[in-house]
């Protein structure tokens, strides 16, 4: 399935001289907004360059995850460029699922105010430049995410995450995860 994948996309980065690439088979895995699938994430309205920094760190091996360090494998600088730029433009993900619950979003809008998590991630929680938008991202990833950056299993592109996950309690991440999934 890996090598499928790859040369899917080295056809799709071939073809793809002038109209940008073919992100089919991005949307394919991630949605064209939103994620419906488990352990993928949404990659709608992700500010360019925090997408472009991740394929560089997924190329480089310096962030592990199949598939992806194999699909960035062949890339170039350019072509990272490109795909960040493709990928920004799909729209943001609107959260569709159970309701918030209050005291939950309480608890985790006391450790968003405690550890500053606006003064990096924008005031909606929407991202900016290399910060990703976290708001309706899917909370099996986000906890996914927190829980790696914590022990360092995920290297960011700088330590900030890994500093402020560190600090975090597992209850802390299991509420932040069920709040900002919902925040519209
Ligand atoms: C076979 C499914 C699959 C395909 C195809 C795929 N991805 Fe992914 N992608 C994943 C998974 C799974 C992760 C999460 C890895 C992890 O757990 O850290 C991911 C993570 C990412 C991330 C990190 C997102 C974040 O919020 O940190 C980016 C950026 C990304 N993919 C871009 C792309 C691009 C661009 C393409 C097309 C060239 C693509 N992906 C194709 C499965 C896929
Ligand atoms: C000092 C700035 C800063 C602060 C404060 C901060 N973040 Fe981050 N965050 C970042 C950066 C930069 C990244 C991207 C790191 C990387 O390259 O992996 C990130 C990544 C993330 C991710 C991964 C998203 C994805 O798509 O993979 C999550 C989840 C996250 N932050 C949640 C939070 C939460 C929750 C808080 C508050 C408890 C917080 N952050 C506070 C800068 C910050």
């Amino acid at each position: 399935m890996r090598v499928a994948l790859a040369l899917g996309l080295l056809v799709a980065l071939t073809g793809a001289a002038d109209a940008g690439p073919d992100i089919s088979v991005c949307t394919d895995c991630h949605g064209a907004s939103a994620s419906a699938t488990e352990g993928i994430p949404s990659l709608g309205g992700m500010p360019a360059i925090y997408v472009t920094n991740q394929l560089f760190m997924f190329r480089e091996g310096q962030r592990k995850a199949d598939p992806m360090n194999s699909l960035a494998e062949p890339m170039t600088d350019e072509d990272l460029q490109a795909y960040g730029a493709a990928i920004a433009a799909l729209p943001p993900p609107v959260y569709q699922g159970t309701p918030a619950e209050p005291e939950r979003v309480a608890r985790a809008d006391a450790a968003i105010g405690k550890h500053r998590c606006v003064s990096c991630h924008g005031a909606d929680l929407g991202g900016d430049k290399g910060v990703p938008r976290i708001k309706a991202q899917r909370e099996d990833y986000l906890a996914k995410a927190l829980a790696t950056y914590k022990t360092s299993e995920r290297a960011g592109f700088d330590p900030q995450m890994n500093e402020v996950a560190g600090e975090l309690s597992a209850s802390e991440i299991a509420d932040l995860a069920h709040a900002i999934a919902r925040r519209p």
